[in-house]
């Protein structure tokens, strides 16, 4: 709707305007290496030599850089402001990988909108989120900021949280744009190392990885960042046949791509490209659009475009994007954010909408002799382990300020709110790193005098995130030694888990008679944390990611191939280690909850159906009872997965194709749908132009409340 405007504008741009609109430059937050200072940046928004300032926020901080640009520069075209709005503002509500793990993409949804609100008040017009890489690998510290190991439950939190932060309109005053990232296979890296090498397949490329993409531009997403990876050799910065063939020609996408942080420049030690010139040009024609934190393309256009090594047609495009999406976002009319209402802090309704999220999306791993929920009449509790009174629960990516003004609640405050009528007593044991066990003889003082035990273990929000892998997943430092001396003194207690990843356990699991997954809550970490303690919230969240046992054992996850030597304990000659039973430490989709549900056996509507007929859009429906057989309310999330028996190309043993997460009082049922249509059943071949085949024959349809569900009913496509 803008391209009379764009074209207007860009008449009358020189060349070296035109090369700034492509430039990205930090402001003072830093998020990663390089970068020029504050004054640098001032300088390139007066010279028009600026097209975006990231990292950058602040209604008074933003609109004074912003008035440089539209009052000072010759042609007055204001900057886009970006920034990495992950899990939220001011509000933190649970890192994604947590919200994943509620089964309900609404969750992602409020997240998103009570984002852009109190972003865009503060002067943010585009956030770098969501973040949808797909990855089976738990020692990457991103597994955090995405939402785990399925392209279809990621899919879901994608195309809803692209919704919450965009809504119908940009320009609305509480919306910003959304940045699909990372373009592609991130999730892939080798060894859970990041920004290591991506080695992949046409098929698992488009049946893995593009998905959540797929889903996220059909949702509306305005841009798309390139990632930091290889794909089989390629930087994804230089690769056109995901950055142009795929995404333009294929997907039809016609937004801006971003590059990631000095990733054109990282085209150098990559391999591929001899300079910062050649580097701005692989990017350039492959298909990146803006240059974010390096120079090379402001710094080497003009001499690329005489040379002929890029078109002046192919620059045109990159800026009409950038500035159709400034058009959009209403910033031509309105660039300057109303400084007397910027939101300072969290709204009561925001924090409760965080406090929701955050216990909708804890995990019930293990509830042995119904330890939990705890009874709000008992007489004593113990709160122990590094996290019990920490504010350090907001999770990966926080802005430091808001770290700084709005802290998570603790557990410990949260415990003694709830349970006024208790002693309550406190002891860390130990650091959350380092070996020192001096502290444990007093928690397990504290621990021994009480009627029941909160344990709260895990990882500091440090130990996930960007450039945050490990190699070992178990609980960092002494906290071992810890659960396992709570666990000598006899007394019953829960481990919360606190956690951007999944961890191993097996050393000391059997040994704790309830665990909960919390992972890094946010800011309503200890409230939410004890709604589902003490009950006033019943856990309904699943694993949206596979716990394995062992480091050693990566990559564990549900939706694997089978090899032509399928898991047998009887024999040798199969797949497996010989030191570990089959499978993980808990699968995905796994989930417990304070009461019981019974999940009848899937029905179909059509046990046949012509391969033709789906292709026409016709589908088929499965349907399940689902009953909370238990005493208490409870929410149950029904899983749908489907697996070909026999296709062109290997096919994962299961797929989760349907999921719905229902409240059901005691005695309750009800009948869940899902509709499957041939996009659920069909799959990618390897062929690089994309060829998505629909075969006839058998496919089996599990239905269930995990990836381990046994319910199965078959359809046939003829
Ligand atoms: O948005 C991020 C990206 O995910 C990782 N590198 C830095 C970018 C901007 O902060």
């Amino acid at each position: 709707p803008y391209d009379r405007k764009v074209d207007a504008l860009l008449a009358r741009m020189t060349l070296e305007e035109k090369l700034g609109q492509l430039q990205q430059l930090p402001w003072a937050y830093d998020t990663g290496p390089g970068g020029p200072g504050t004054k640098a940046v001032e300088e390139a928004a007066r010279a028009g030599r600026l097209g975006s300032v990231l990292s950058i926020f602040g209604a008074r901080t933003c609109n004074a850089l912003q008035r440089i640009a539209v009052e000072e520069s010759r042609l007055g075209i204001p900057l886009l402001f970006g920034l990495d709005v992950i899990h939220g503002f001011w509000t933190t509500f649970p890192i994604p990988l947590a919200q994943a793990a509620s089964f309900d993409p609404q969750v992602a949804a409020r997240d998103a909108e009570v984002s852009a609100r109190e972003a865009r008040s503060n002067g943010v017009h585009w956030t770098f989120a969501p973040m949808m890489d797909v990855t089976h690998e738990p020692r990457w510290g991103r597994i955090a900021e995405g939402n785990g190991e399925d392209p279809y439950l990621t899919a879901a939190f994608a195309a809803a949280k692209v919704r919450g932060y965009q809504g119908d309109r940009l320009s609305a005053g509480d919306r910003i744009a959304a940045c699909a990232k990372h373009f592609v296979a991130y999730g892939g890296a080798e060894g859970g190392r990041d920004y290591n090498t991506v080695d992949v397949s046409e098929s698992r490329l488009r049946n893995l990885y593009l998905p959540p993409f797929k889903a996220a531009l059909d949702a509306g997403a305005a841009t798309v960042m390139a990632a930091f990876n290889t794909i089989g050799g390629v930087p994804a910065h230089a690769d056109p046949h995901t950055l142009t063939d795929l995404l333009r020609r294929e997907w039809g996408f016609d937004g801006m791509v971003v590059s990631d942080w000095n990733g054109v420049q990282e085209l150098i030690p990559h391999g591929v490209a001899e300079d910062g010139a050649d580097a701005a040009r692989l990017a350039l024609n492959a298909g990146v659009d803006m240059e974010m934190t390096s120079t090379h393309l402001v710094t080497h256009g003009k001499r690329l475009l005489r040379e002929g090594r890029i078109s002046a047609r192919r620059v045109d495009e990159a800026v009409a994007r950038v500035l159709r999406l400034k058009y959009a976002l209403g910033l031509f009319a309105h660039p300057y954010a109303d400084e007397a209402r910027a939101i300072g802090a969290p709204s009561a309704r925001s924090r409760a909408a965080a406090r929701a999220a955050a216990s909708r999306s804890m995990v019930l791993l293990k509830n042995d002799r119904g330890v939990l929920p705890l009874a709000r009449s008992v007489g004593s509790i113990a709160v122990v382990g590094p996290f019990g009174d920490s504010t350090d629960l907001l999770g990966t990516w926080v802005m430091p300020p808001a770290a700084e003004k709005f802290p998570a609640g603790t557990v410990l405050d949260a415990v003694r709110r709830a349970a006024p009528g208790s002693t309550v007593r406190h002891a860390r044991g130990v650091a959350p790193q380092g070996d020192d066990t001096s502290g444990i003889p007093a928690a397990v003082a504290a621990a021994a005098a009480c009627e029941v035990s909160v344990v709260v273990v895990g990882e500091p929000p440090a130990l996930s995130g960007e450039a945050a892998a490990r190699s070992d997943i178990g609980l960092p430092g002494a906290q071992r030694q810890l659960v396992e001396a709570v666990a000598g003194t006899g007394r019953p207690f829960v481990v919360v888990l606190v956690n951007g990843r999944p961890l191993t356990v097996a050393d000391w699991v059997a040994r704790a008679p309830a665990v909960l997954v919390a992972w890094h809550p946010g800011i309503e970490a200890g409230p939410a944390l004890a709604d589902v303690l003490f009950g006033a919230v019943n856990p309904g969240g699943k694993l949206p990611v596979s716990f394995p046992r062992s480091a050693g054992q990566i990559p564990v996850h549900y939706n694997h191939e089978n090899t032509g030597r399928p898991y047998s304990p009887d024999d040798k000659y199969t797949s497996k280690y010989l030191d570990l039973p089959d499978g993980p430490q808990f699968p995905f989709g796994h989930g417990l909850s304070y009461t019981s549900f019974r999940i009848g056996a899937p029905e179909l509507s059509a046990g046949r159906i012509a391969v033709g007929a789906l292709r026409e859009g016709d589908t088929v429906e499965v349907a399940a009872t689902v009953t909370n057989t238990g005493s208490r309310p409870g929410d149950e999330v029904v899983q749908l997965y489907v697996h070909d028996r026999v296709a062109s190309l290997a096919q994962p043993v299961r797929r989760l194709r349907g999921f719905q997460r229902v409240t059901l009082a005691p005695g309750k049922s009800r009948t869940v749908r899902f509709r499957l249509a041939a996009a659920d059943l069909g799959f990618w071949s390897n062929d690089p132009q994309g060829e998505f085949r629909l075969e006839p024959g058998a496919i089996d349809l599990y239905v269930g409340a995990s990836s381990a569900a046994d319910q199965k009913a078959t359809l046939t496509l003829t």
